[in-house]
């Protein structure tokens, strides 16, 4: 897919990942780019930073009605939605043991707000003969993050459920792209290093720290590619295959250096 004159909606677009996307598929010339997130005001000052293809919403991606309604008003003003991004999610930085509650909010936005999005965007594509769907999973889905339970379970749903769209609508027009960084530099991991938590340590120990707009880069010369796995660590496929050559050798190995960590304690503050 070209940016040229598409029409694009992303979830979680009031920063991160989300708003590099909103920049850089405005300067490939995208008719509209439509921001949703949770914060009203947030995206709205994102939006105008974007420019005047740029509209800021309030949406509750995890709320099927408020999906509905996003996806309807889009394309009421703008005739269809080319590209739809599912980019907003959570991470939780626990284990097993987190609460319930956390682990609802993980399968929510993570997950089942990627489904409510494909109910919601696919008639409109289908009827139209083509479409795209950009999830933002993760590397977490193809690998785990160590020390986020959550975040690693659900990251693996949404790979599977990105590939199951795929294989399951890639004959009717429809391309889907599964969106998999290791470490960016946003918030989501920022926070965990300057805490010093080791899964933000192991994510910047197994590759570099990416920023947002590579990160779109990335994810422009995927879906020129029309490709559906977009690694914008490029050494994630080499940690994928090992890991599906030989799990119990992938394990040791990640293991080793999440000991290796713990030795050498939290970095100073
Ligand atoms: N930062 C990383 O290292 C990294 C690595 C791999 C994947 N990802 C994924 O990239 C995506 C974007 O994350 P980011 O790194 O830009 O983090 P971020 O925290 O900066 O952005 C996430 C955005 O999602 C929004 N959001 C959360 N719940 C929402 C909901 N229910 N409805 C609407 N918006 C909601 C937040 O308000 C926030 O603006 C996420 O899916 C994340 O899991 C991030």
């Amino acid at each position: 897919m070209n940016l040229t004159d598409r029409v694009v909606v992303i979830t979680g677009g009031a920063g991160g990942i989300g708003a590099a996307l909103a920049r850089r598929f405005a300067a490939e010339g995208a008719a509209a780019v439509v921001l949703a997130d949770l914060d009203a005001r947030a995206t709205a000052a994102v939006a105008e930073a974007v420019g005047p293809v740029a509209r800021g919403v309030a949406v509750d991606a995890a709320d099927e009605g408020q999906v509905r309604d996003l996806v309807a008003d889009t394309e009421r003003r703008y005739g269809r939605i080319d590209l739809f991004c599912a980019n907003a999610g959570v991470a939780t930085g626990v284990g097993i043991d987190a609460p319930d509650a956390d682990w609802d909010r993980a399968w929510r936005v993570n997950v089942l707000a990627h489904v409510y999005a494909a109910r919601a965007v696919l008639p409109g594509m289908l009827a139209r003969g083509g479409g795209h769907l950009m999830h933002t999973c993760s590397a977490a889905g193809v690998l785990t993050a160590v020390g986020d339970a959550p975040y690693t379970a659900t990251k693996h749903a949404a790979v599977g459920l990105a590939e199951w769209l795929a294989v399951t609508y890639r004959d009717q027009g429809i391309r889907v792209s599964a969106l998999c960084p290791q470490g960016v530099d946003t918030p989501m991991l920022a926070d965990g290093l300057a805490t010093g938590h080791l899964a933000a340590r192991v994510i910047a120990a197994s590759g570099p720290v990416l920023t947002p707009d590579q990160v779109a880069d990335a994810a422009v010369a995927g879906l020129a590619e029309e490709r559906f796995l977009i690694l914008p660590h490029p050494e994630v496929a080499g940690y994928a295959l090992r890991r599906a050559q030989d799990p119990d050798g992938w394990q040791a190995g990640l293991r080793k250096l999440v000991r290796r960590l713990r030795a050498a304690g939290p970095p100073p503050a």
